[in-house]
C-alpha cells in the first residue's frame, strides 16, 4: 500500500522505516519539505502526501493535530487515518483529559474514518516489535471496521500478528490508551527509557 506519514520527526521517520522495509511505499507530508531533503521517501506538504495515498499515519504534533489538520479537513475526505499521538502539555499533562485526540480528530475529519493505534508504546518499539525479547500487545480503536482491519494489516506486516492486536472498540475507546500515556510517562524514568511495552496476561 502506499501510506502518507504525516510528520517528519521521530515517529514518522522511525515507523516510515518500518513500513518501507515492510514492502510498502511512503511519501511524507510537512509544513517545510524543503528542509527535509534527507529522509528516505519524499516530502512534501501535508495535504500533496494525501494523494494516492491507501492510508494516512498522523505522526504530526500531537497537540499541534488539530489546528494543523481542521482548516484542510475535506482533503481527507474518504481516507483511513492511523493516529498515534498522545496530547500533552510540557509537563505532560494530558490536553483533553475527558475525552481524547482521537475523537476529536474523528470530528474534525468526518469524512475520514480514524484509526487510534501505536500511541501506548516507543516508535522503534511500534515499528520493530521483535526488538523486545517477548510478545507484547497493540491495541486499536476506531468505528469503522473496514478502517481498523486495513490498520491491523499494517500492523501485521510490521510485526504485529493479529493475536497480539487488543481491537478496544469504537474511537471513542481511544480515551483509554491516551490516559494511559500519563501512566507511561511516569514509569519510564523508573524502569529506564528504551523499549518497553506491556502485555496483557490472563
Ligand atoms: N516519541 C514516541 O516514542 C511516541 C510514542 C507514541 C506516541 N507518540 C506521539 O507521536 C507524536 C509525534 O511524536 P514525535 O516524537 O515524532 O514528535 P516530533 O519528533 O516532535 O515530530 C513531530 C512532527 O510534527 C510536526 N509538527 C510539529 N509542530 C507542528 C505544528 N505546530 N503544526 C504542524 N505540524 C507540526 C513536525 O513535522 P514538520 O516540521 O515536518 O511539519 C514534527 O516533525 C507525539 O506528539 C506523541 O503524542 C510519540
Amino acid at each position: 500500500m502506499h501510506v502518507a506519514v504525516l510528520g517528519t520527526g521521530h515517529m514518522a521517520t522511525t515507523l516510515a522505516t518500518g513500513i518501507i522495509a515492510a514492502g510498502h511505499t511512503v511519501t511524507f507530508g510537512s509544513r517545510n519539505p524543503d528542509q527535509h531533503t534527507d529522509l528516505e521517501a519524499p516530502v512534501v506538504s501535508v495535504t500533496g502526501a494525501l494523494s494516492g495515498a491507501d492510508l494516512v499515519l498522523n505522526a504530526l504534533n500531537a497537540s499541534a493535530t488539530l489546528d494543523a489538520l481542521t482548516p484542510v479537513a475535506d482533503a481527507f475526505d474518504g481516507l483511513v487515518v492511523l493516529d498515534l499521538g498522545n496530547a500533552a502539555d510540557e509537563h505532560f499533562q494530558l490536553l483533553y483529559p475527558a475525552d481524547s485526540l482521537g475523537e476529536r480528530l474523528q470530528k474534525a475529519l468526518p469524512g475520514a474514518r480514524v484509526v487510534k493505534s501505536l500511541n501506548t508504546l516507543p516508535g522503534e518499539v511500534a515499528a520493530n516489535p521483535s526488538l523486545l525479547p517477548e510478545p507484547t500487545n497493540v491495541f486499536l480503536s476506531g468505528d469503522d471496521a473496514d478502517a481498523k482491519a486495513l490498520v491491523s494489516s499494517l500492523l501485521v506486516d510490521l510485526g504485529w500478528p493479529v493475536e497480539q492486536q487488543i481491537d478496544l472498540g469504537g474511537i471513542q475507546s481511544a480515551h483509554a490508551t491516551e490516559a494511559f500515556f500519563a501512566f507511561f510517562m511516569g514509569l519510564m524514568p523508573i524502569v529506564g527509557f528504551g523499549p518497553i511495552n506491556i502485555r496483557i496476561v490472563r
